[in-house]
């Protein structure tokens, strides 16, 4: 039986401007990704657009700038993980974004996705998956990692299992991936599904 599906709310920027604020940011692994940077550093084309949303403090988007790729936008709505982001001075020529990715516009390669599908509402789930489709340029991918768990307490985050993100993801794109992943950090180990979709 599915935990953690129809309670919770949908937080917006103030809630997660106030975690930021109060340094209640239990998420923030303080590094890259390790899966996602294996699979950045087999990229070979640096001139790709990319666009990690809900990028809190950005140490994806910091990893890529500084292995030279030139089109990185990094998007969160709390200003405060944007402020933090600018204050690296990693910029530019990484753009870092103020804005609800339900707002924003623009056309990418590259997706990332790192703990930004969890933090939202089940609800805006299919409007999220909808919005990033929207996002992609034709051939674009949406790539990353989701969680392979449901959690008994209410969230964010909100986890999920790979029959429900496929039922989800195959009504937007052509082609669908996801595989438990091989190489999570080690509080995640087992827990964590690798995504690649690609419209
Ligand atoms: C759980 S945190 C993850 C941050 C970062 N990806 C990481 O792994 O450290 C979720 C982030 O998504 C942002 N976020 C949530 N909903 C958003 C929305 N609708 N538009 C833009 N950012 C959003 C929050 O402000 C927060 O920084």
């Amino acid at each position: 039986m599915p935990l953690n599906r129809n309670f919770g709310m949908i937080h917006d920027e103030n809630y997660w401007q106030q975690r930021y604020i109060q340094g209640d940011t239990g998420w923030d692994i303080s590094h890259i990704s390790i899966p996602l940077q294996s699979y950045f550093d087999q990229l070979t084309d640096k001139d790709i657009s990319i666009l990690i949303p809900g990028c809190g403090f950005g140490h994806e988007a910091i990893y890529l700038v500084q292995s030279g790729f030139t089109d990185v936008t990094a998007l969160d709505f709390a200003s405060a993980a944007c402020d933090k982001l600018l204050d690296s001075k990693v910029a530019p020529p990484l753009k870092v974004v103020c804005e609800d990715i339900f707002l924003h516009i623009g056309s990418y390669k590259l997706i990332i996705e790192q703990t930004m599908f969890c933090a939202l509402h089940p609800s805006q789930r299919a409007a999220y998956v909808e919005k990033i489709h929207s996002l992609l340029a034709l051939g674009g991918k949406y790539v990353g990692l989701l969680f392979a768990t449901h959690f008994l307490k209410e969230g964010p985050p909100y986890g999920g299992n790979s029959k429900e993100y496929l039922d989800l993801f195959s009504q937007y794109f052509s082609k669908v991936s996801i595989e438990p992943c091989y190489n999570s950090i080690a509080p995640r180990k087992g827990n964590e599904l690798w995504i690649n979709l690609k419209k």
